[in-house]
């Protein structure tokens, strides 16, 4: 099968998860594009049998040039199968209340574009403290210290679980073929 993997990512972590789920895909001999959601001359994301979005939480959103690519394009997602990778800190968070916030993101997206995936996994990302500026690093501490998450600022965090991504992958693939 052809998949189309879309990203935007601001500090890097959505794009490595992009990375991961090309290559996944790519071992099981499917044919793969990759790319920057919002890069300059972006095809047709309609060129695929079907499509895998990634996107990270930021301050509550996901980067506004992802909602605008998405609604641009809400038709076409809708009419192939599409799996939606919400990447975020909450979703890994100790608090009840904070992981159902981190759930209610991507139903945020589809009520604002129209866009209905057909799969969604709610991720964890990262805290990749050594890369903030001083505030970032503040506002993540504090960010961290209320989910019960890591705030030793003088390393990096990865909470991504690579096991579960592959899977969410492997359903999808299996819920299409
Ligand atoms: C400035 C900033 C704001 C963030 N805001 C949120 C937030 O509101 N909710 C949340 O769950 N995670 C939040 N995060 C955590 C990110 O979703 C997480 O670090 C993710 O890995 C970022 O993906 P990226 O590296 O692709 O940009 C924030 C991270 C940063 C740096």
């Amino acid at each position: 099968m052809k998949f189309v993997v879309l990203y935007s990512s601001i500090e890097g972590q959505t794009r490595k998860i992009a990375e991961a789920v090309a290559s996944h895909l790519q071992s099981q001999q499917h044919t793969v594009m990759i790319s920057d959601a919002n890069q300059i001359g972006f095809a047709d994301p309609g060129v695929g049998d079907a499509i895998i979005l990634c996107a990270p939480v930021h301050g509550g959103h996901y980067p506004a040039p992802f909602v605008h690519f998405v609604h641009d394009w809400a038709q076409v997602l809708n009419d192939i199968p599409t799996a939606f990778i919400s990447v975020s800190l909450s979703i890994a968070s100790a608090d009840v209340d904070e992981q159902q916030e981190a759930r209610s993101y991507p139903g945020g997206i589809s009520e604002e574009t129209g866009w209905s995936p057909s799969a969604i996994l709610n991720c964890a990302g990262a805290l990749k403290y050594s890369e903030y500026d001083y505030f970032k690093k503040w506002m993540l501490k504090r960010i961290a210290a209320t989910e019960g998450g890591p705030i030793d600022t003088s390393r990096d965090y990865e909470l991504t679980n690579w096991t579960e991504v592959k899977s969410f992958i492997d359903t999808f693939v299996g819920s299409i073929t």
